[in-house]
C-alpha cells in the first residue's frame, strides 16, 4: 500500500502538464505534485503511474516517492481558475501524489551527459512498460541535485485499454528512435541482463498491490480488483523476459537518421555505441523520408 496523506492546501496548477496536475501541501508537511482522478485522462493514467512508478523504484531507477492523497474539494473553494475548480470538484476522494522535487530542471539532451549503461536502463524500462512519452519533444525527466529523475508514467501499458487484445499488444516491439536518450547509445542488452531477472512474479504482485482498489473496481471483464492486478502481472512478466530483442534505436547514418535532434544536427560529440554488438539493439530501417 502506498502511504496515504490528506491535502491541506492547493498551491498552484502546473500548466506544462496536459492533465493539469497541481502542487498541493499535505498533512504530513510534504509537498506533492497531485494527479487528479477527475482529469479527462481517466483513472487508468493513475493506475499506470502507480504500477510503473513503483516498478521503476524497485528496479533502482530514480522515480520520486508516490503517495495517495485524500482530497476534500472544499480546499479549492478560493481557487479563482474555473478549470481548476472543476477539476477539484470532480476529484473528491483518493488521488495520486508524487513527491515534488523543488528546484528541478527539465532534462535537456543537449546539455546533460549520461553513460550508455544508465541510458540503457531507462530505455529498457520504457520498453517494458511501453512508454510512448519520454521523447525528445517531451522528455518527462527532471534533473534534481544533478541526477536525472523519471516522472509521468501515465501514457504507458497501452494494452490496459483493451484487455482482450493485451497479449498481442504486449508482444509488439518498442520503437525508441524518438526516445530522449536515443542519442546516448543506450546499452539495452546490458540493462536487460541486469534488470529483467529482477522482474519476478512476486515483485509484480507487490507493485500491483499498491494500486488502490477503487481505481480497479468495475473494470469490464473482471470480477474483482485482484483479477485486474493479475492481468497486469501476466502481461509484464513475459514482456520483461524478451522485450530487449524487440527494441529499435535509431542508427546514426546519413541516409536514415533518427528523428531526434541530436542525430540530425551534428551537435553532440560521438558517443560510444552498442548497436553492432548483438541482436538486441537493431538499427532502424525505415523507408521514406521522415
Ligand atoms: N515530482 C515533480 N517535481 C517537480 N516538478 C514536477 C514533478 N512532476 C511533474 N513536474 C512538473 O510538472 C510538469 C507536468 O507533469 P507531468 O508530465 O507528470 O504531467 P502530465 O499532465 O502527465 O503531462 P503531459 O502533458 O506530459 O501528459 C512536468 O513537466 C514538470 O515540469
Ligand atoms: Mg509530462
Amino acid at each position: 500500500m502506498l502511504k496515504e496523506v490528506t491535502a491541506t492546501r492547493y498551491v498552484t496548477p502546473l500548466r506544462e502538464g496536459g492533465s493539469l496536475p497541481g502542487i498541493v501541501e499535505a498533512d504530513d508537511l510534504g509537498t506533492y505534485v497531485m494527479k487528479f482522478t477527475g482529469a479527462g485522462q481517466g483513472r487508468k493514467t493513475l493506475v499506470a503511474e502507480v504500477i510503473c512508478g513503483q516498478l521503476g523504484r524497485r528496479l533502482g531507477l530514480r522515480v520520486p516517492d508516490l503517495v495517495t492523497i485524500q482530497l476534500d474539494p472544499v480546499i479549492g473553494l478560493g481557487e479563482p481558475d474555473q478549470e481548476v475548480q472543476e477539476l477539484l470538484k470532480a476529484s473528491g476522494g483518493l488521488n495520486l501524489g508524487m513527491d515534488y522535487l523543488p528546484g528541478s530542471l527539465g532534462f535537456d539532451p543537449l546539455a546533460y551527459e549520461m553513460d550508455p549503461v544508465e541510458a540503457g536502463r531507462v530505455v529498457w524500462f520504457d520498453a517494458l512498460i511501453n512508454n510512448v512519452d519520454r521523447s525528445w519533444r517531451n522528455p518527462n525527466m527532471l534533473v534534481w541535485h544533478g541526477d536525472p529523475w523519471l516522472i509521468d508514467h501515465g501514457a504507458t501499458m497501452i494494452w490496459h485499454h483493451n484487455w482482450p487484445g493485451a497479449p498481442a499488444s504486449a508482444a509488439k516491439p518498442y520503437d525508441a528512435s524518438d526516445h530522449v536518450l536515443a542519442t546516448y547509445g543506450p546499452d539495452v542488452a546490458a540493462a536487460a541482463a541486469e534488470l529483467a531477472p529482477l522482474v519476478t512474479e512476486e515483485l509484480l504482485t507487490e507493485v500491483t498491490a499498491d494500486v488502490p482498489d477503487a481505481w480497479l473496481a468495475d473494470e469490464p471483464g473482471f470480477d474483482a480488483p485482484d483479477a485486474v492486478r493479475r492481468a497486469y502481472v501476466e502481461v509484464l512478466l513475459p514482456r520483461a523476459a524478451t522485450i530487449h530483442e524487440r527494441v529499435t534505436v535509431g542508427e546514426r547514418t546519413e541516409r536514415r537518421p533518427s528523428r531526434a535532434p541530436g542525430w540530425l544536427a551534428d551537435r553532440l560529440a560521438p558517443r560510444p555505441r552498442t548497436a553492432g554488438s548483438g541482436t538486441t539493439v537493431q538499427s532502424k530501417q525505415k523507408d521514406g523520408g521522415e
